[in-house]
């Protein structure tokens, strides 16, 4: 991946239609984030900070303006290659886990890689081990805490090596002590994979790890300020 910009956002927004005509959600948000950097995305609910990550990921398209992820424009492809993309470069952890409830931790883990065409089970098995979950391995997710289940979805994430990870309040649903550790797993994992991380979060101490912090607004970007 291009070190000098992992992510560069031009002039985006995104606009809906509503029953009073149209819905502003996102106006002319600039920044570029360099390879490797963590950043937090903050704001009010509401301030569009799910909306942008949808958009820097691919998931959603916008109304105006371009996302670069590793020098490719991403809108510029078809759904089957923005679809390529997040498969090969985009992990994802959500607030509410999104674990596959018929499988077990170790399937739930294994499961990008065989999608991949990928040995799965060797490395799924590392991986766990690596967020402490050898020892739940045969567990389904409803039988696991909220903290364990976040583990099993970092570990999802991070055993395919991706060169971005996004993630939307992943401390949102956890205790402020679980939500610790998962932050601190989080950010080790980021350090050892050189991972790009954009993470959105309510949590300001949360936001003050990050190298970088990204303030909505309105939907608008406001206060910018690098470190
Ligand atoms: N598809 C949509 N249609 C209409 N309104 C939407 C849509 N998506 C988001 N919104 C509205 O846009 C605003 C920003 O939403 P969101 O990005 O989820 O905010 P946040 O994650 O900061 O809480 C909210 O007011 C939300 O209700
Ligand atoms: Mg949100």
């Amino acid at each position: 991946m291009d070190r000098a910009s992992a992510i560069e956002v031009n002039h985006l927004g995104k606009q809906v239609a509503d029953a009073s005509g149209t819905l502003t959600i996102l106006e002319d948000i600039n920044f570029t984030v360099s390879a490797g950097q963590s950043v937090s995305i903050t704001g009010a609910s509401g301030s569009g900070k799910s909306t942008l990550l949808g958009l820097l990921a691919g998931l959603d398209v916008p109304t105006t303006g371009s996302v670069r992820l590793a020098g490719q424009s991403i809108f510029d492809l078809d759904e089957d290659g923005r679809a390529a993309v997040r498969a090969s470069g985009v992990g994802f952890v959500f607030q509410s886990f999104q674990l596959l409830p018929n499988l077990t931790t170790l399937e739930n883990v294994m499961l990008p890689l065989e999608l991949a065409g990928r040995e799965a089970r060797t490395p799924a098995l590392a991986m766990l081990e690596q967020v402490g979950l050898a020892h739940r391995l045969n567990h389904y997710p409803s039988t696991l805490s909220g903290g364990e289940q976040q583990r099993v979805s970092l570990a999802r994430a991070f055993v395919m090596h991706p060169p971005l990870l996004f993630a939307d309040e992943p401390t949102g649903s956890l205790d402020a002590a679980t939500g610790e550790r998962i932050i601190d797993l989080m950010f080790s994992l980021h350090r050892s994979q050189n991972t790009t991380l954009v993470l959105v979060t309510h949590d300001q101490a949360l936001a003050q790890r990050c190298g970088r912090q990204i303030r909505l607004h309105a939907g608008r970007l406001v206060d910018e300020e690098a470190t």
